[in-house]
């Protein structure tokens, strides 16, 4: 939980609404130790919440309508709950629109919110995830709703699929309504089950920011699932969960096909694996996993490049086996994140010569 950001939210909503909020609900962003690019083939995921997130402060209302600030950007949009009309662009509104028309609320609904985040936008650390939700936090806590996890990533992940084209999985609005501080969410994306793993006390999770900011890459990303999806179909299986390396030799795959199932397959084994390291505190073992996910999502995935590449190879020699290093989130720049020794990281910090932010 982040005080300050909540303390500014509160007074950002008394200089806007007139009156103070009655709750603030915040919910963070996430960051990937493992498992990418397989939560929309049914697979396993291993993200983790971050520091930064989104702050939500909220009032109820009594002009009828769904009014809500974004502080950081200083615009505002007012909307009905039932059936809000749609905006050409996409930008922070549909979201917000798309959000309320996922919660069915009943027409007439009034509500003040005051949204401000801190997390950096395009670094790969789901903002948007974390806005849908803290945002159906917000609405679930004024309107006495007691929305769950689960309800609430659903709706922020149609919210994604409707209202903004990104044919995205479930990762990151699971990791952000259901993740605790500190531990690693084992999802199952097929099934929503969960599990949280407490990290070894001398391991730290970091992420640096590649500086490269993420963008127009939804197109590369519905293609990538469209791929996949192909695979499955020529596979004979619902899903990529359900193939393993056999099945992929023995179908028809084109050569694109073969290495984008080929990720698939052996990313979820490795987020198995990664769990057991985990279990067994064994860190060597997570850093080899790390840097053969980061290889499959640079050569048989084709979504890293080069400013990461160059990170990750940078992070490798500071480290020299203390831990290791690979791309988090859907890839096309973003972040990098670290599992490291914790000793071990204000040198990395003094050898890269940029920010590394612990997680928790
Ligand atoms: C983005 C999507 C997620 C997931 C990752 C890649 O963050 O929103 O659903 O597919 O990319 O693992």
């Amino acid at each position: 939980m982040n005080a300050n950001l909540i303390e500014r939210t509160e007074d950002d909503f008394v200089a806007v609404f007139g009156r103070s909020a009655q709750g603030v609900a915040f919910v963070p962003g996430r960051v990937n130790l493992i498992g990418e690019h397989v939560d929309y083939n049914d697979g396993l995921v291993l993200p983790m919440p971050v520091r930064e997130g989104t702050a939500v402060a909220w009032a109820p209302a009594d002009h009828g309508e769904i009014a809500v600030r974004a502080a950081n950007l200083d615009e505002s949009d007012r909307f009905a709950a039932f059936e809000p009309s749609r905006l050409t662009e996409t930008d922070w509104r549909s979201y917000a629109r798309g959000m309320v028309a996922h919660l069915d609320l009943p027409p007439g609904t009034g509500l003040d919110l005051l949204v401000r985040g801190d997390l950096p936008r395009g670094s790969g650390l789901s903002s948007s995830a974390s806005f849908c939700v803290a945002l159906g936090r917000a609405v679930s806590a004024a309107l006495g709703l007691d929305l769950d996890a689960r309800t609430l990533a659903k709706a922020a992940q149609s919210t994604e699929h409707d209202w903004a084209g990104v044919a995205c999985g479930i990762m990151d609005q699971m990791a952000v309504a259901a993740g605790e501080a500190g531990k690693a969410l084992l999802l199952d994306c097929r099934t929503l089950d969960y599990e949280q793993f407490e990290l070894p006390s001398d391991w730290a999770v970091a992420i640096v920011d590649s500086g490269v900011t993420r963008g127009l890459v939804d197109g590369e990303y519905n293609l990538r699932r469209q791929q996949c999806e192909a695979a499955a179909r020529k596979i004979g299986v619902a899903s990529l969960r359900d193939a393993d390396r056999a099945m992929l030799e023995s179908a028809e795959l084109n050569d694109l096909e073969f290495k984008r199932a080929l990720h698939v397959v052996k990313e979820i084994d490795r987020v198995e694996k990664a769990t057991q390291a985990i279990m067994a505190a064994d860190l060597s073992a997570m850093a080899s996993i790390l840097r053969e996910g980061h290889a499959s999502l640079r050569d048989l995935f084709e979504v890293s490049i080069p400013a990461v590449d160059q990170l990750f190879e940078r992070i490798e020699n500071v480290l020299q086996g203390r831990g290791a290093a690979r791309m988090t989130g859907a890839g096309f720049g973003g972040s990098v994140v670290v599992i490291a020794e914790r000793a071990a990281l204000p040198n990395l910090e003094r050898d890269l010569d940029r920010p590394v932010r612990p997680v928790f």
